[in-house]
């Protein structure tokens, strides 16, 4: 015997709450199922409690798929100034930082509220710490067997995430089931994470760490200028995650810790005006202390500006804005705030995220080939992608 619903969703996280609470409300009976002991805990954690929610910039451009243009037809239908509507509508306090990002003045938790509102509202049952044991096709549409017991109904929602931080609950069980109705994955990496070193770089630049500098991390024929900041592992900051998704296995990362001005110029001119003054006054005037002993630690007693000769001016430029770096990896899923790849965009329809081989079978959020750029890039997509299998759903 199973309990019968029109829909499924599986996983209540930023994706599967939207798409549940919207699909109720236009009148569908909906199962929400989580393992997790409370919904929505990656909302709780992000933007350091606070939830950067959305991007005032959202736009396809601002996110990795193998088919760029994929996302743009659910980020049209359902974008940011819809959900900030909806936050709006609850009264909910945000700010925007910087960028574009917006992030709740007080807690994540008021989104993790409103969400489990919406949900209420469409009459949703909500089943947490709930195990999903397997997902089977049948005449009715679909079986999903849980630890609370079988389940049916003609429509599944995989909303079940990426493999990012297994600590809180991450698995791969939406992969197994695209797998499982032969769906193509793209194949995935960690994205948004910490740069590490070999232990060779990781001794040289371990006096650095703390040390945060705004820079440019360019990869490939990408770039971003945002901060960085030197780890005792490697490398981090907004400027290093950004490049993190697009950088493969190998690559070299070129970074310009002074992108405002040309070193060389400016220390060749002050070689010129200020010649008694030491190398690491000039410098400390745009750098962080420690970076500049760091830079000067090999100019010993010939460091005043009237000592430099131009091949040493240009070595400390390059060494500056020039800063080309091979990390041996990344901090892997343990720290990664998304995952790269996922179930191909081929394998579904733009416009409502069902699987064009399996009708019933949708897949949103992170564990779509979709991955947003650092921002309130991919809860947006989290949004859009589940508003877009709910208006399919429901009609
Ligand atoms: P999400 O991972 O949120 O939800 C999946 C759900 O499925 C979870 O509730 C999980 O428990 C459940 N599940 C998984 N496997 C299951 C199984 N086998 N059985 C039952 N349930 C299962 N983005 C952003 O835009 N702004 C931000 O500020 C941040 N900040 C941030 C910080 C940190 C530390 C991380 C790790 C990530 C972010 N992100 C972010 C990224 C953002 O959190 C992420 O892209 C979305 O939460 C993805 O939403 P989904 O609903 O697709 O997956």
């Amino acid at each position: 015997m199973s309990s019968s619903y029109d829909v499924i969703v599986l996983g209540a996280g930023g994706a599967g709450l939207m798409c549940a609470g919207m699909a109720g409300q236009r009148g569908k009976r909906v199962l929400l199922v989580d393992h997790a002991k409370k919904a929505g805990e990656k909302i709780r954690i992000s933007g350091g409690g606070r939830c950067n929610f959305t991007n005032l910039h959202a736009a396809p451009d601002r996110f990795l798929s193998q088919d760029p243009h994929f996302c743009r037809n659910a980020l049209a239908a359902y974008s940011q100034l819809d959900f900030i509507a909806l936050v709006d509508r609850y009264g909910i306090a945000y700010h925007e930082k910087t960028l574009g990002q917006l992030f709740c003045d007080d807690s994540s938790q008021l989104i993790i509220d409103m969400l489990l509102s919406e949900c209420r509202e469409g009459e949703v049952d909500l089943r947490l710490k709930t195990d999903i044991v397997g997902v089977e096709r049948a005449a009715s549409g679909f079986l999903v067997e849980t630890s609370q017991g079988v389940f049916s109904a003609p429509a599944l929602v995989a909303a079940t995430g990426g493999k990012s931080i297994p600590k809180m609950g991450a698995t791969g069980i939406g992969y197994d089931i695209a797998r499982q109705f032969d769906l193509d994955i793209v194949p995935t990496r960690p994205g948004l994470v910490p740069f590490t070193f070999d232990p060779a770089l990781k001794e040289r630049y371990a006096p650095l760490s703390g040390v945060s500098v705004e820079a440019t991390v360019a990869t490939g024929d990408i770039s971003f200028r945002e901060a960085l900041l030197f780890t005792h592992r490697g490398l981090s900051g907004p400027a290093i995650l950004q490049a993190s998704s697009y950088w493969r296995e190998g690559e070299p990362v070129l970074i310009n810790l002074a992108p405002d001005c040309t070193i060389y110029d400016l220390l060749t001119e002050a070689r010129q005006e200020r010649p008694r003054s030491e190398c690491s006054t000039i410098l400390a005037e745009i750098l962080p202390k420690r970076l500049v002993s760091d830079l000067t630690a090999h100019l010993h007693g010939k460091s005043r500006m009237a000592d430099q000769s131009n091949k040493s001016l240009k070595a400390l430029s390059d060494a500056i804005q020039s800063w080309q770096v091979v990390p041996v990896g990344t901090e892997g899923y343990r720290t990664a705030e998304v995952t790269v790849g996922g179930v191909s965009t081929g394998a579904l329809y733009p416009k409502t995220l069902e699987a064009r081989s399996v009708p019933g079978l949708y897949f949103i959020g992170e564990v779509v080939d979709v991955t947003g750029w650092l921002g309130g890039y991919n809860f947006q997509w989290a949004w859009s992608s589940g508003a877009a299998a709910a208006r399919a759903l429901a009609g």
